[in-house]
Formats: structure tokens, C-alpha cells, sequence
């Protein structure tokens, strides 16, 4: 099985109910079968994980690092200082995409820079659940 993985961070197991004038109204098993059916194309499948905690985007990101193509990672609120999913993500060899749905730089300055992106091939940001789609799409495109 070629995969990808989805790695969705703190507070987005709830999307669809979480500040939907934000966030929109999909959920993240929407966002998942959106990228999988992206995917497809290629015969690749989707593993789908969020956890709430960094710890364990560390470990998700260490279990399925030799196991998967490419990811999609929405950090949330770790991109202000997650330096140990930075790290761990360092250490991911495949081409990963940064996604935010909310259009980051239209709101706080705490929200402004991102400690994961200078590692990414490219962040996606503002463009909604669609986002997710797009980051799909590159990763087609990175991976050939
Ligand atoms: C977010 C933006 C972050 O600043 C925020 O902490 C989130 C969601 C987004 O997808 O727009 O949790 O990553």
C-alpha cells in the first residue's frame, strides 16, 4: 500500500463545530475523504491522524516515516513553537505540505510565523478545507 499521511494537530478533531466563521463547516473525516479521493488517482490511500498532544505527532510522524510517500500537516496552534514536531518532521524525507485553513496572516501576530514551514515544500494557507485538497495535488505533483 502507498499511503499519505494527514497529520492534523491540537483542536482540529473538531472541526465542523470549532469557530465554523473561521474554519468552515467540514469535519475531518470530510477533509480525509477529500484528500483520499485526491489520492486515488494515484492508487495512493490516506492515513488520517490528530492527536491533541505534540508527543504524539512526534510519534505518528516517526511510526509511518518510511511507511508513506508524502504528508499534509495542519500543526494548529504548534506552529507558533513546536519545536519538537519540528524536529521529528527534520527527520520525515519525503516532500510534506503545510496547511492552515484560516488565512494565518489576516489575524493575531501570534499566528504569523510558523516553526515548521521553512521545512515544508509549501505551505497552503486561507483557502479552507480546500486547502487540504490542493496540498493533495502538490504532493502528486512533488512525488513523481
Ligand atoms: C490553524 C491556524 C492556527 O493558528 C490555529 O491555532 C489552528 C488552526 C488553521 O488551520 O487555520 O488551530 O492551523
Amino acid at each position: 500500500m502507498t499511503a499519505v499521511l494527514l497529520l492534523n494537530g491540537p483542536n482540529l478533531g473538531i472541526l465542523g463545530q470549532r469557530e465554523p466563521e473561521v474554519y468552515g463547516t467540514d469535519t475531518l473525516a470530510d477533509i480525509a475523504a477529500a484528500v483520499a479521493e485526491e489520492v486515488a488517482v494515484r492508487g495512493w490511500e490516506v492515513v488520517s491522524i490528530q492527536r491533541e498532544g505534540e508527543g504524539e505527532l512526534v510519534s505518528a510522524i516517526h511510526a509511518h516515516r518510511d511507511s508513506t510517500v508524502g504528508a499534509i500537516v495542519n500543526p494548529g496552534a504548534l506552529m507558533i513553537a513546536g519545536w519538537s514536531l519540528r524536529d521529528a518532521l527534520a527527520s520525515y524525507a519525503p516532500p510534506w505540505v503545510e496547511v492552515h485553513l484560516s488565512n494565518v496572516w489576516a489575524r493575531e501576530r501570534f499566528r504569523h510565523e510558523s516553526v515548521i514551514a521553512p521545512l515544508a515544500s509549501g505551505v497552503v494557507v486561507g483557502l479552507g478545507a480546500f486547502g487540504y485538497r490542493l496540498a493533495a495535488r502538490a504532493l502528486l505533483h512533488l512525488a513523481e
